[in-house]
């Protein structure tokens, strides 16, 4: 059996038989005005960290989610969107689709204002998307990719570039891990497909969307998510993963790179009202600015006493530079 059919059976059973601990996530479950989230897709909530952010969903937009668990971000999604087939939803496991069905339909009883036409549930693989090229402004996925080994994770990303039209987003959550992990971790299939043994550090992870021509990448949010240890896991030491949240933007790739943002900022604390690299950058003096990693870079190497740069806090939030 390949871990690919491993991870449908672990998915298939997780649609029969809700399994509350299989993913866990320090998320709260946010409600907004008029939307109410049933029991059964909170039970269902396989994710780690969140994919929707109010900012990237207006107007509109075009919306893919992969990989639909008991389908709650779907319903997040719908409710800025609110249009018949506004969402596409795709997941490989038949039971998983029939059990977010049957989820949206309690949804539609508990939300005056949605239908489940709202969501189109599609059968489809993340490594083969039955979607146009060019055609989706928002596609997300959460705590599927890190399931992926090298060569698949590639197929998926790239397959998520070509759907969305220029400048979209991908956004998604997936568990990292800093620690090499060992081989007997990394090839056991079913810690694989419980997001467990296939996690990347963070800088590897940001490369592959890079690679894949993503120009702007956003590292939204970082938290603690799981340990695997010796006395319950095939490994001497402790290894600690988290988990993050990430946006990846179809804009062009840079001549000098793609803009990466860990969450830096630069603030001038020099003699003059601002600083001006005369690059696009003006820094108002004592006023942080958000700033990428590459632009840190640049400003640190001018060897300036009157600039200050932060650390990354893993928490870019929008604005700032490039
Ligand atoms: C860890 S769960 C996450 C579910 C959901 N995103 C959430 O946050 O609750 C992974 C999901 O991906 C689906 N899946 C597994 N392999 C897939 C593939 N190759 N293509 C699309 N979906 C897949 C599973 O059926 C399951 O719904």
């Amino acid at each position: 059996m390949s871990y690919l059919e491993t991870t449908h059976d672990v998915y298939k059973e997780a649609a029969l038989t809700p399994d509350v601990g299989l993913c866990c996530t320090t998320n709260p479950i946010w409600e907004l005005p008029g939307l109410k989230i049933p029991k059964i897709m909170q039970e269902m909530n396989y994710g780690c960290g969140s994919t929707v952010h109010a900012r990237d969903l207006t107007n509109n937009p075009t919306m893919l989610y992969v990989g639909v668990g008991g389908g709650m971000e779907l319903l997040q999604f719908a409710y800025f969107n609110r249009q018949k087939g506004g969402v596409i939803g795709l997941d490989v496991v038949d039971e998983m689709l029939e059990a977010s069905r049957k989820n949206f339909k309690e949804a539609e009883a508990q939300n005056d204002w949605f239908k489940s036409e709202f969501v189109d549930l599609r059968k489809g693989d993340a490594l083969n998307l039955p979607v146009e090229d060019n055609s989706i402004d928002v596609a997300a996925q959460n705590c599927l990719f890190n399931i992926f080994k090298t060569d698949d994770l590639k197929k998926a990303i790239a397959e998520m570039y070509r759907v969305l039209k220029p400048h979209g987003k991908l956004v998604m959550s997936d568990p990292t891990c800093e620690q090499p992990m060992n081989e007997t971790l990394r090839n056991d299939e079913r810690l694989r497909a419980l997001c467990l043994s296939g996690s990347l550090p963070i800088a590897e992870y940001v490369k592959m969307l890079t690679d894949a021509g993503f120009g702007t990448i956003e590292i939204r949010a970082r938290k603690p998510y799981r340990i695997l240890d010796p006395k319950n896991y095939p490994t001497d030491e402790l290894i600690y993963i988290e988990s993050i949240e990430v946006a990846a933007i179809k804009d062009p790739m840079p001549a000098d790179g793609p803009c990466i943002f860990t969450g830096k900022a630069a603030i001038y604390f020099g003699t003059e009202d601002y600083f001006d690299d005369e690059k696009g950058h003006v820094l108002l003096k004592n006023q942080p600015i958000a700033i990428c990693d590459k632009t840190a870079k640049a400003l640190a190497d001018l060897g300036r006493d009157d600039i200050f740069i932060s650390e990354s806090t893993y928490h870019y939030d929008g604005g700032g530079c490039c």
